[in-house]
């Protein structure tokens, strides 16, 4: 029997999907689960993710490196925002790193009862994907949004999940069929198809412009990230 792929457009429709015997790949292109790809291929340790902007702040005093961003900024008092090219240096190899984030953080803590759940982007789409077409289970893709809203840049990669595996997984309803028609549509100019997108105006407005090509870069690394008690490691 084929395996299943479905795709949550937002983490607000989580209660629709029994995530217990689903690999789960949340998604949050821009950007948070871009810079943890980037931070583990960097060589950090771990990543807890955090909702709580307090509670992450404090895992300081354990001696945890911080890294907080709400509505696109560096949150006042950590370490580090949510730029990916704030974890390539030095600093963070072999680091642990307490994280939260307006979005990708909150999807990661929704989805936490999946069977198995990693970390997807841009970064390591054919990394995640190697990883589904091995695993048992279906899969499910579960996309940040923007404060339970939908957004494009994760449907996006959602779809470019379901193409890739579209010779081995059948599509649950029409959320997978939707991801993947979009995704063929934007794939050869993905920064273009966004130009107009809730988020990429957000941090255009914020003068943010490189994060959003780095975020758009297919297979720059081969980490899968995954979570297990609460806790990210590659
Ligand atoms: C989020 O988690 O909401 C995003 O990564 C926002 C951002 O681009 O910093």
């Amino acid at each position: 029997m084929m395996k299943s792929i479905d795709v949550c457009l937002s983490p607000d429709l989580m209660h629709l999907y029994d995530v217990r015997e689903s690999t789960v790949v949340v998604v949050d292109v821009l950007r948070a689960t871009s810079c943890m790809v980037t931070a583990f291929a960097h060589g950090t340790q771990s990543i807890t993710p955090y909702s709580d902007l307090e509670e992450c702040k404090a895992a300081r005093s354990k001696g945890f490196i911080t890294s907080g961003e709400r509505d696109g900024k560096k949150a006042d008092g950590f370490d580090k925002g949510n730029s990916p090219f704030e974890y390539m240096g030095e600093d963070i190899r072999d680091k642990k790193i307490a994280f939260t984030t307006t979005n990708g953080t909150e999807a990661i803590h929704r989805a936490r009862a999946a069977k198995k759940l990693v970390v997807g982007s841009f970064l390591n789409l054919s990394a995640v994907v190697s990883e589904l077409l091995s695993g048992e289970s279906g899969v499910l893709v579960v996309c940040a949004g923007w404060k339970g809203r939908f957004n494009l840049e994760d449907t996006l990669f959602a779809g470019a999940v379901v193409e890739r595996l579209k010779d081995h997984f059948e599509p649950e309803c029409d959320a997978p069929l939707a991801a993947q028609r979009l995704y063929n549509l934007a794939r050869h100019d993905m920064l273009q198809f966004l130009s107009n997108s809730a988020h990429v105006r957000r941090l255009a407005r914020l003068n943010i412009h490189k994060d959003i090509a780095f975020c758009l870069t297919e297979d720059r690394y081969s980490v899968v990230p995954s979570l297990a008690s609460g806790v990210l490691t590659a």
